[in-house]
């Protein structure tokens, strides 16, 4: 990328990329003036994470999949980033900002993209991009916000055995904040391939514990021939992609008990990274530092895919910011106030328990 005097410029930017859509053209243009688009890595540290990268292997290296990665068998996706952390000292950049903007807008509409966007004609950058940037064109979030979103503000609470504070006694914090440290949205992606398939997207602070994972939670069977007594126990089938911690995978089916009923119970197939690779996973950080020295650019987001992601969070944004209310309190240590459970329930669904 140097000019003819051997130099050459590379700019990395961590996000968040503004705090909505207006600051982020604004920033956008001030870069833009200075630098071109090719000098130019915007970080988003999910993309540098190996589990993350499965996620493209996965559905675009094996036939195994994609006969169910549609609307005829999945009946829903889940996409959470739980914390168990609270603010700590970060305050500052917090208070204001809260879960949406900070993990929402980036880490998990990026997720969504990889989960539901089409095969890329080749892992080129521009060919990933042009696919990521269609399905997020096609992802809004119904716009009954009060019934599709949920947000909530760690109040104290148990934590691993201690008592620790609520959000607005934390450090730094302002008293009245609103600042929401559980984020929930619904989003629909209008195409062929996931039309009235809604993916949940939750985030938050503070719950019983860190995880990160993504869930193709699939429709019921149509029929199930045993008495209703021998299937009580049965859920939902499920393809869980567990990015962190514990990486790996799951497959959710249902199985005989043994025994001369014909009982049937959940069980686990589960690929563990540990126990198939002996290679380490190098850190998400130092991957994408690497690939900003080598000026490799697939793993960064471009501005356009920042401007989509918040046409999808800005009208969540500002419905909660007309709110009079507070956002919905939840003793740290617990999986998110009660709305968030309603949120789904009003669809005919809950949270897994990860
Ligand atoms: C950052 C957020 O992008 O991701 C933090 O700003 C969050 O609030 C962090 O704690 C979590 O990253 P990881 O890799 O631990 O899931």
């Amino acid at each position: 990328t140097g000019d003819d005097t051997g130099t050459w410029n590379r700019v990395v930017i961590e996000k968040p990329f503004g705090h909505d859509l207006r600051s982020a053209r604004e920033l956008n243009n001030v870069v833009s003036q200075l630098f071109s688009p090719h000098e130019v890595f915007r970080i988003d540290h999910y993309l540098g994470k190996e589990t993350v990268q499965n996620m493209l292997a996965m559905r675009f290296a094996n036939e195994l999949f994609e006969p169910f990665w549609n609307r005829n068998y999945v009946s829903h996706v889940e996409i959470t980033m739980a914390e168990d952390i609270g603010i700590g000292g970060r305050a500052g950049y917090y208070d204001g900002i809260g879960a949406a903007r900070d993990v929402i807008q980036n880490h998990l509409l990026q997720l969504l993209a990889l989960v539901a966007m089409e095969e890329p004609t080749s892992f080129e950058a521009s060919q990933l991009r042009t696919e990521k940037t269609k399905v997020l064109a096609a992802a809004r979030v119904p716009s009954d916000y009060a019934a599709h979103t949920a947000r909530g503000q760690y109040a104290t609470g148990w934590q691993g055995g201690q008592l620790v504070r609520g959000y607005l006694e934390e450090d730094g914090v302002s008293p009245d904040s609103r600042t929401e440290t559980y984020a929930a949205i619904r989003v629909d992606v209008d195409n062929r391939r996931w039309a009235g398939v809604p993916f949940y997207l939750r985030t938050a602070k503070r719950m019983p514990r860190r995880v990160t994972e993504v869930a193709l939670v699939l429709k019921q069977a149509p029929h199930l021939p045993f008495p209703a007594t021998e299937t009580a126990a049965l859920g939902q089938n499920a393809l869980v992609m567990r990015v962190q911690p514990d990486e790996g995978v799951t497959l959710r089916f249902g199985a005989k008990v043994p025994g001369t009923q014909m009982e049937i119970r959940d069980v686990s197939m589960d690929f563990v990274y540990g126990g198939s690779f002996t290679e380490t996973s190098p850190e998400a950080y130092e991957r994408l530092i690497l690939d900003v020295l080598l000026g490799d650019p697939p793993l960064f987001p471009q501005h356009e895919e920042v401007e989509l992601g918040w046409k999808i969070l800005d009208p969540v944004l500002e419905y909660w910011d007309s709110l009079p209310t507070q956002p919905d309190p939840y003793a740290a240590g617990t999986w998110g106030p009660a709305s968030a459970a309603e949120m789904l329930a009003r669809d005919g669904n809950t949270w897994r328990r990860p």
